[in-house]
């Protein structure tokens, strides 16, 4: 059970999950057997419905990891549409590759290699839909950077917003407590924002939705 849902409603809404694509379940073992984080089943969900009602041309997600999100979001987007996604590490990335090669999605997905903050200021059109899934400490100046490249009426969606239940209580276990401090301070400074309508929801690990005024 996680913090966010009972088990009687996680098991539940398990029952209704889909198994078909071999690659997203392969994806979500190996993630799981050497704990890279990706968007729990839950997320990826909305985040693919999301993708169909907004319809995006230009999607940016910052923090790729093995590309699960990535691929979710390519089959979900257009057939014009394309993916960038920013990643940092060189073994995430080596991962990310194999699997979008695999996945048929190599022509819609783009891997931009390095650092987001030094990435996103080198990019030069705005994008409809930008999804924010990079380490909790950055996620402040990652919102500023996003909001630069976001056009208006653009969605950006913020994973990990309630970060394991522990940003809405007061006592956390050590390992947690930086992180939920500073996904504390995001989520004030997030729905402080004045240029976005935003709204955060109890999906997956908390998603926060923002649409630029
Ligand atoms: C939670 S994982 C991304 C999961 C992925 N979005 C998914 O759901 O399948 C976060 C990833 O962001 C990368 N990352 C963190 N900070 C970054 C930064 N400043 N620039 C680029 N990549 C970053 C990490 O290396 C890691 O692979």
């Amino acid at each position: 059970m996680t913090l966010i849902l009972t088990a009687p409603q996680e098991k539940y809404l398990e029952s209704f999950r889909r198994r078909d694509n071999e690659l997203l379940n392969e994806m979500e073992l190996f993630a799981k057997e050497k704990k890279i984080p990706i968007l729990s089943w839950d997320a990826a969900e909305f985040l693919e419905q999301i993708i169909k009602i907004h319809k995006p041309k230009r999607v940016l997600e910052i923090g790729t990891a093995i590309a699960y999100s990535s691929i979710r979001m390519a089959y979900a987007a257009g057939k014009k549409s394309v993916v960038h996604t920013i990643e940092k590490s060189s073994d995430n990335i080596k991962l990310a590759r194999e699997y979008i090669n695999r996945s048929g999605c190599e022509n819609k997905i783009e891997i931009f290699e390095g650092d987001a903050f030094e990435v996103m200021p080198r990019l030069k059109n705005k994008y409809d839909f930008i999804f924010l899934d990079a380490d909790k400490e950055d996620y402040k100046r990652l919102l500023d950077y996003s909001l630069i490249l976001l056009k208006k009426g653009g969605i950006i969606f913020v994973d990990n917003l309630l970060w394991h239940g522990y940003a809405a209580v007061k006592k956390v276990p050590p390992n947690y407590r930086a992180s939920a401090k500073n996904i504390k301070e995001f989520n004030l400074f997030f729905m402080s924002q004045t240029n976005l309508h935003t709204t955060i929801l109890p999906i997956g690990d908390g998603i926060g939705l923002g649409i630029k005024k």
